[in-house]
């Protein structure tokens, strides 16, 4: 964490080259998604739909691309005990986290390849690394974006090292559809989003952008997986859709 102190603030400014550059945020209408584009405050385009990956190659073309941003999840999914969870919730949320992500990232790659400096940031989240309790298939999305991410990084380093590709590690926030009150460990959508765009340009290709968060992931690497668990097992047993008034 104290490495931070030394290295320099963000590249961010790195990307934005060329006449007519542009971003692509996706799940940008509300959250962190918004507040990212409100803080890249450049030319942005939003891509919420999951079933529109077509739609998506088509409106980039022509388009200087030098951002792509992976920040749509099935946040607001139900927390429930799998076999609860219907086909649909299933699909949304594998759709969400995972499908989404693999298909743009499939397309918007070659646009990123050409107009290098180039950045892509996947949004990740805490329970990639410890998968909650009645979040199990939210869990799996986010440690599925963790694996796709590391290993696109180390496909790219070598043929391209202008593509930079970067997981963050969220924590919770106090976005509209998580419903968390904001507090110091849980900050608005806005001070993540900054948190976010001020990490670009740190060594890892993983990185903890809020440092509040930081500072927890660093003392939950020091405990017992078992302390984890049952922390998240008794954190998330309260916020269960599928049995309320039947705890
Ligand atoms: N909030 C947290 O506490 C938290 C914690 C850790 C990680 N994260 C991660 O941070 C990212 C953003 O989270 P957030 O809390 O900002 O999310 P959010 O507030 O739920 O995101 C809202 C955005 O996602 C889009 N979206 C949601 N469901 C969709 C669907 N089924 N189809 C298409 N678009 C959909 C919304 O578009 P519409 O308005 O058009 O539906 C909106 O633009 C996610 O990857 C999440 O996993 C969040």
């Amino acid at each position: 964490m104290f490495w931070r102190l030394f290295t320099r603030s963000s590249d961010i400014e790195r990307f934005r080259h060329g006449e007519s550059p542009w971003a692509l945020v996706t799940g940008a209408s509300d959250g962190i998604g918004k507040a990212l584009v409100q803080t890249l405050a450049s030319r942005v385009a939003d891509a919420t739909q999951p079933a529109l990956v077509s739609k998506v190659a088509e409106a980039v073309v022509g388009k200087r691309l030098t951002i792509a941003i992976n920040n749509v999840g099935d946040v607001e999914g139900p927390v429930q005990i799998v076999e609860n969870a219907t086909p649909e919730d299933i699909e949304r949320s594998i759709n969400l986290g995972a499908s989404w992500l693999t298909q743009l990232t499939r397309v918007l790659l070659p646009y990123l390849i050409a107009n290098q400096p180039s950045l892509m940031i996947n949004i990740g989240s805490l329970v990639a690394k410890h998968p909650s309790p009645y979040l199990a298939i939210y869990s799996a999305t986010k440690a599925y974006t963790l694996a796709f991410t590391h290993a696109l990084a180390v496909e790219h380093r070598k043929p391209h090292p202008s593509l930079r590709i970067q997981y963050c590690e969220v924590h919770g926030v106090a976005t509209p559809s998580s419903n968390n009150p904001e507090s110091f460990i849980i900050p608005s959508p806005q001070t993540i989003a900054k948190a976010v765009i001020s990490s670009v340009g740190r060594r890892s290709d993983y990185v903890v952008p809020y440092w509040p968060h930081e500072f927890m992931s660093w003392v939950l690497a020091g405990l017992p997986g078992g302390w984890i668990d049952a922390m998240l097992e008794t954190m998330f047993r309260e916020k269960r859709t599928d049995i309320r008034g039947d705890k």
